[in-house]
């Protein structure tokens, strides 16, 4: 297996980016503005990105500033009318407070959450944020499970590979769709199919000749058959997707694309008084950004007992079938990240809404931190497989401690939670209230019971083997020079 070694290296203006020391000239020449508190980048033009007129670094540098931002009033922070509901939706104007820890804006800036291990890290369980779906939404004071689902903040570095990822998975199951529709049709026969993609199993579904699918045994993914990685629900299509609702959410910023004049026939949603709040560029900005995210990798101790327990650890967490959701490969044959992508729902730019497509090739970008295989193709190491699992059951009860039905979702299921940078990112779980490795794989029942019982009656050292292993996986929080290499935008 490919070990990654850390090698930090401190040059090239990208590796600057990086740790925050680049400036850009031609943004900050000319608005020198005494006493300025607004912290938002001057409006840029998705187009701008995606014809190459704005360079990579600059577009990424955008991100980072939005990413890092602690919005202010001027800025357009804060939503006196309008609620955290992902569909653009009123609330009477009257005495709402800025900030509300749980309906929210519930911060002041993404990185006040995601900033364990570097920024687009993980959160501690103080940035917890509660979930609540669309139909329920107004202002609530109680974090009572009835009203909302409590959810930890996980990393998003490595988010472009997951993304891919689940494009092409997302592509496998419409064909396979397509073509059992297709024969169906042509024999007369109904026609079942079993969904596999990248060797992960979403069950089966039936076509009928008169075009009706029975998607009755699909698992793990809704019947629309779009895998969607983000969330611990695997509710949220695309990275571009998450941030128009998180910055509404999280901070009232609210995107152009989804509570401007196009959908809902305002400049200013949200009524308080500044219009056109955040650009389609600045959204592609923020979303490159996060794409661009450095993948976590596994990183030696230097002790050879423990580098050999690392090893060992490896070993066993394959034997004892944690390998099986949390996959230690899948193989991604096209690295290169686009944007809009294929699948985002209305209200989110889509690749049909424009003819410009920004595209940022991650192995090129990171080349040195990922397995690139001969044929260009890579193989992701981000232990997991990209969809829901039944991860409780009477006997652990643990996961299943959430009241509310999430998109559709059963209660019991989530995401496999993808492990590649778990050595950084404790608290553990969903709600982010398990404080060690041990204790959140003794929580896994469900389709996880077997594997659980495997690793309860393996050996004291063996067991700490395990989680050896787990610790070496982590995010690094430097760059390495990849500034000769970095791919252009546009295409
Ligand atoms: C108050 C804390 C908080 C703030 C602020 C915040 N997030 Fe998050 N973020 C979370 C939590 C919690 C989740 C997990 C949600 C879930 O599982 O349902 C999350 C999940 C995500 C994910 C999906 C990651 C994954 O693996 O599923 C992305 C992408 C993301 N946030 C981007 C952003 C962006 C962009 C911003 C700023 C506009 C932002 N977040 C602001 C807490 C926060
Ligand atoms: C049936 C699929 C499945 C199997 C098998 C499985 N897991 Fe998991 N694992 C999950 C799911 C789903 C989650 C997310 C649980 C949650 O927080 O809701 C998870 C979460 C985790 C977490 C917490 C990650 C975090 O960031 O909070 C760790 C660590 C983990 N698993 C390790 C293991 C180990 C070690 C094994 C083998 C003993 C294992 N898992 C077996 C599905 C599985």
């Amino acid at each position: 297996m490919a070990r990654h070694p850390l090698r930090p290296r401190f040059t090239g203006p990208l590796a600057a980016l990086a740790l925050g020391a680049v400036t850009v000239p031609a943004l900050a020449g000319p608005d020198v503005r005494i006493g300025r508190e607004t912290t938002v980048p001057p409006p840029i033009s998705h187009e701008a990105i995606a014809t190459g007129a704005v360079g990579l670094p600059e577009v990424l540098e955008i991100g980072r500033q939005l990413f890092e931002a602690r919005f202010t009033t001027p800025d357009g922070a804060g939503r006196p009318a309008a609620t955290a509901a992902e569909v653009p939706t009123r609330r009477e104007l009257g005495d709402t407070p800025a900030f509300l820890r749980t309906s929210g804006p519930d911060a002041n800036a993404c990185a006040g959450c995601h900033i364990q291990g570097m920024v687009g890290g993980s959160g501690d369980f103080s940035m917890n944020v509660f979930v609540a779906p669309q139909d329920l939404e107004f202002d609530f004071d109680t974090v009572a499970p009835d009203l909302s689902m409590e959810r930890g903040t996980p990393s998003i570095t490595g988010a472009g590979f997951l993304e891919l990822l689940a494009r092409e998975m997302t592509a496998d199951l419409h064909r396979l769709r397509g073509e059992a529709l297709a024969e169906a049709r042509t024999t007369g026969e109904p026609v079942t199919v079993d969904l596999v993609t990248k060797d992960v199993r979403f069950g089966q579904l039936t076509a009928l000749p008169d075009g009706f699918v029975d998607v009755s045994r699909v698992d793990g993914v809704h019947p629309d058959l779009i895998v969607k990685p983000f969330s611990q629900k695997a509710v949220v299509i695309s990275l571009r997707q998450f941030s128009v609702a998180a910055f509404n959410t999280h901070h009232g910023m609210q995107p152009d694309e989804r509570f401007g004049r196009r959908w809902t026939g305002l400049a200013d949603f949200d009524l308080d008084g500044i219009a056109e709040e955040l650009t389609d560029g600045h959204i592609t900005a923020a979303t490159l950004f996060q794409a661009a995210l450095p993948p976590p990798i596994q990183v030696m101790p230097d002790h050879p007992v423990l580098a050999e327990a690392t090893e060992r650890g490896e070993v066993l967490f394959g034997e004892i079938g944690c390998a099986a959701c949390h996959r230690p490969r899948l193989i991604l044959d096209d690295p290169v990240f686009t944007e809009p992508g294929p699948f985002n729902p209305a209200g989110t730019l889509r690749d049909g809404d424009t003819d410009a497509i920004a595209s940022v090739d991650l192995a090129a970008l990171w080349g040195d931190w990922i397995e690139v295989l001969p044929d260009g193709r890579v193989a992701v190491r981000a232990y997991t497989d990209l969809r829901r699992h039944r991860i409780a059951d009477p006997e652990t009860p643990h996961f299943a401690n959430e009241m509310l039905t999430h998109n559709f979702v059963p209660r019991d299921q989530f995401r496999t939670a993808p492990l590649w940078g778990v050595g950084s990112t404790a608290p553990f779980g969903h709600r982010g209230d398990v404080t060690t490795l041990d204790e959140v794989i003794r929580h896994h029942g469900g389709e996880a019971a077997d594997s659980r019982r495997a690793y309860e009656a393996l050996a004291d050292l063996d067991r700490r083997s395990v989680i050896q292993f787990l610790q070496s996986l982590q995010i690094v929080p430097l760059a390495p020079d990849f500034s000769t290499r970095h791919a252009g935008l546009g295409r």
